[in-house]
């Protein structure tokens, strides 16, 4: 979900849906926004993408100069226009990202009490509540004041106050939330991550765990979670408007599969130094050669890159790793031995199942890291290191950009623990560093083989199962590959370790069945060549991924290859992981689903 709040001066319903049209990667089920007209609380709403609002304000014009907006992703209450943000009593507004897990007590109460309920979501019980607390005298602030302390969950709002045209107040627990700083002249804003602000301001402070904060036109005082007052810094931003624009792409996925290259480049030239052909990374709080072992957790395509990782580490480090998914780690009650390292993966740096497991790997005594995208989100404030991605902004909620920067801080990372454990020679770590300086050049020379991979991506489109095959680091990749292809082109796709087809899917080959392989020319390779001609001794279609000597090598005949250009097998999912996204995108162009904002996804999970 995303937030938007300014109090203005002008018009606030236009700069509300650009606000929104920015954050509209996070969310899309539904979308509203409320101002105050003669004192009283305005909506408007819609169920369904963002255009729906604007048809609907434009429509029915909405006046205002202070006001709020939200784009939903439903959790609770089905994504109708009923329980679409802002949720309003006559008294206040409110929009909500997160969860308040105890709103059905808290709506047993108000119920009791004789009030009434018009949605089905969890935020009408604040709404009702502090409603509940103005009728009986408070001021909006001493209202917000009792509420937040009953609240349990997660959340970041802002609230709008009828009679108040100059006030908002805003909170954070567990969902980031920022304020921006207008030019003086009266105007304050609140945002539920910098990008929804970065046309307004570039002066924000973001609040911290617990903090909530009353805006108006001369400023914003802000309190933690025990109501008392504090002070927290003001922040340049470095986003501007204009770099969350397609260019000439037709979608920010193919703006940003493009951007790889160079943010590959830039990513690394954190870690890798040309020159003397070394990887070094930034100075850690604890002794990497003393770690004992490594527990990677992320969620989506960030977990994918950490089993890549797993496979690195231990081949190249020779140190033990086990990967999980965040949502079964936090409730696992994993044994952690002191000392470990416990590694989070997070393209935003927010998603909640990811922040609770590290918050668990904490208490559990581990050094904590984070490799994420956003170096002001909660992970990377909670975390004893943060390692970053330089990617900018990524939009298009499948993740691709940011998928092969974290491959590439990941393939640093393992070499710096190889060398602090000394397993990896110096003439090993410069053929490596090298062959990571490569990266941005060859990737740029697989896009230079789009068309090929576009033709192959129209010939999926009728498919209705696809299945990706893979051994060693490759193995990772078919389950990123099948990933892309069912979030983007809603085709079922399984990714699958090439060795264990035959123990399962090998039934589901057929005649109509493409069979995707990604196969560099590796140690591994004439495993994976067998397991090919198992599937086509049953007829499957095959399309083979990799490079002049693999393609050469392959004795059996496949539907088509995709040649990747000679890299050192250790960079390879770096570099196959671009046909992969490409032809995702291509097969769901040609199917004519929305590529950047796919039904029922959102870019980023901020509820378990
Ligand atoms: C969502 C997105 C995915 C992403 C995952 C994890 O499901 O749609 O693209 O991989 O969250 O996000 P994170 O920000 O933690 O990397």
């Amino acid at each position: 979900c995303g937030i938007i709040g300014i109090i203005g001066k002008a018009e606030v319903a236009p700069l509300l849906m650009e606000g929104l049209r920015r954050l509209e990667y996070r969310g899309y089920d539904s979308a509203g926004i409320a101002t105050l007209v003669d004192g009283r609380i305005e909506r408007r709403r819609a169920e369904g993408k963002l255009q729906n609002l604007y048809d609907r304000v434009t429509q029915n014009p909405i006046e205002g100069t202070t006001g709020i907006g939200h784009i939903r992703w439903a959790t609770h209450g089905a994504p109708i226009e009923r329980n679409a943000h802002p949720i309003a009593t006559d008294r206040v507004a409110i929009v909500h990202n997160g969860i308040i897990e105890n709103f059905a007590e808290i709506k047993a109460e108000m119920l009791a009490q004789g009030r009434e309920f018009t949605s089905d979501t969890d935020t009408e019980a604040v709404a009702v509540l502090l409603t509940s607390y103005l009728e009986a005298g408070a001021s909006p602030t001493e209202a917000v004041a009792k509420t937040l302390p009953r609240l349990h969950g997660i959340f970041a709002m802002t609230i709008l106050f009828a009679g108040y045209p100059e006030l908002l107040i805003c909170a954070r627990r567990g969902a980031p939330a920022a304020i921006g700083y207008g030019n003086g002249k009266g105007e304050m804003y609140m945002g539920s991550d910098a990008l929804a602000l970065a046309m307004l301001t570039q002066r924000i402070t973001y609040l911290e765990e617990g903090d909530w904060a009353v805006l108006s036109p001369t400023g914003a005082q802000l309190f933690d979670a025990d109501n008392r007052p504090v002070e927290r810094p003001i922040k340049q931003t470095a986003l501007s408007g204009a770099m969350i624009g397609k260019g000439n792409h037709r979608h920010f996925m193919h703006k940003e599969i493009y951007e790889q290259p160079a943010v590959i480049g830039d990513t690394l030239s954190t870690f890798v130094n040309p020159a003397t052909r070394t990887v070094a990374l930034q100075d850690l709080p604890f002794d990497l050669a003393e770690v004992s072992r490594v527990t990677i957790v992320a969620c989506g395509t960030s977990f994918h890159s950490a089993l890549v990782a797993k496979y690195w580490f231990e081949k190249l480090a020779r140190i033990s790793v086990e990967v999980d998914i965040a949502s079964e780690f936090r409730y696992r009650a994993a044994e952690l031995p002191e000392g470990g390292l416990a590694l989070f993966i997070s393209q935003s740096g927010e998603t909640a199942d990811t922040l609770a497991a590290l918050r668990y790997a904490k208490s559990q005594k581990q050094h904590v890291a984070v490799l994420v995208n956003q170096p002001e989100s909660s992970m990377a404030r909670e975390a004893d290191v943060m390692l970053q991605t330089l990617c900018g902004p990524e939009i298009g909620v499948a993740s691709t950009k940011a998928f092969t920067a974290q491959l590439a801080v990941l393939a640093c990372f393992a070499i710096a623990v190889a060398r602090a454990r000394g397993k990896i020679d110096t003439q090993r770590e410069a053929e490596l560093a090298t062959a990571l300086a490569e990266v941005p050049s060859r990737i740029a020379e697989v896009l230079a083989d789009e068309e090929a991979i576009e033709a192959l991506g129209k010939s999926l489109i009728d498919a209705r199962d696809v299945l990706y095959l893979g051994r060693g680091t490759s193995y990772p990749l078919a389950l990123e590959g099948a990933l892309k292809l069912k979030e983007l082109s809603y085709i079922h796709a399984e990714g699958y370790a090439a060795g264990e087809m035959k123990h399962g899917p090998i039934a589901l080959i057929d005649d109509q069945m493409p069979v995707i392989v990604v196969a560099p020319h590796d140690e591994l390779f004439e495993k994976t060549a067998s397991n090919v001609q198992e599937v086509l001794a049953r007829g499957g279609k095959v399309i083979m991924m990799s490079d002049a000597a693999g393609i050469a090598a392959f004795p059996g005949k496949t539907l088509a290859t995709i040649r990747l250009p000679d890299c050192d097998p250790f960079v390879a999912p770096i570099l196959y992981s671009i046909p992969l996204q490409l032809l995702a995108y291509h097969t769901a162009v040609h199917k004519g689903t929305d590529v950047d904002q796919p039904r029922n996804l959102a870019k980023s999970v901020t509820v378990e």
